[in-house]
């Protein structure tokens, strides 16, 4: 039994949305094989694989059909955060994509999940890139920071001591050494911090990798892992 993480699969079944990354980069050829394949090689059925957001270029529940159905197919449990790129998860509609998808895949986003005594956290978080201004990231910032605070409360409450956290944002942008988010994985005692969202070698230590006070902070960006997810708890 373990637990692993890979995020950023951007699949395109129906859409053939193709980023220009996706488009020029050799990381990014056949990557859905690739994934799969190691997924295949890596993944037991009772191991739970979490999926860092950004899953689908579909902006509606229709147009992922075909990329649901390849995630459905990977092996193992299979736990779903939301990135910035899924237009169709609507935060308050978590609870329904949960309803809709019983049994085949589950979704966190402000709620929690189990992995032995550990709860796993969870919420699409925020940093600023430079992309809208920087009072408009900090209401984002507080927002995403208030769903991940009732993620861990919910998880405190049900009696969870030991937590694993995942965010889709990096948790520092890159003039951060610190930040809401790395002050609450502290403060409620986080053994790990898993992001993606990092996508190509100029921006994968945009944030906080390794060890810092006692965390663990992991970038599982597929394309920063060559597809292979990593394992985070054994
Ligand atoms: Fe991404
Ligand atoms: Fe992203």
């Amino acid at each position: 039994m373990a637990l692993y993480a890979i995020g950023d699969l951007h699949l395109a079944g129906q859409t053939k949305v193709k980023a220009p990354m996706q488009r020029s980069s050799k990381v990014w050829k056949n990557h859905e094989k690739k994934l799969k394949d190691n997924c295949r090689r890596l993944i037991h059925p009772d191991d739970t694989l979490v999926l860092v957001g950004d899953h689908s270029w579909g902006r509606k529940l229709e147009e992922c059909e075909l990329d649901f159905q390849y995630i459905e197919s990977l092996p193992g449990r299979k736990i779903l955060l939301r990135g910035n790129h899924d237009m169709f998860w609507e935060a308050k509609k978590t609870a329904k994509l949960n309803a809709m998808f019983a049994g085949k895949l589950e979704f966190l986003q402000g709620n929690f999940y189990t992995y032995k005594d550990y709860a796993l956290i969870g919420t699409k978080g925020y940093c600023y890139e430079g992309l809208d201004t920087p009072e408009h990231a900090a209401s984002l910032v507080r927002r995403e920071a208030g769903r991940l605070q009732i993620s861990f409360e919910l998880a405190r409450q049900a009696g969870f001591r030991k937590f694993i956290m995942f965010l889709h944002y990096p948790p520092t942008n890159i003039y951060e050494r610190s930040s809401i988010f790395t002050k609450m994985a502290e403060m409620y005692g986080a053994e790990q911090v898993v992001y993606a969202h990092c996508h190509g070698k100029a921006r994968f230590h945009d944030s906080i990798r390794g060890r810092k006070n006692g965390i663990l902070y992991s970038l599982v960006s597929g394309d920063c892992l060559n597809w292979e997810p990593q394992k985070i708890l054994p």
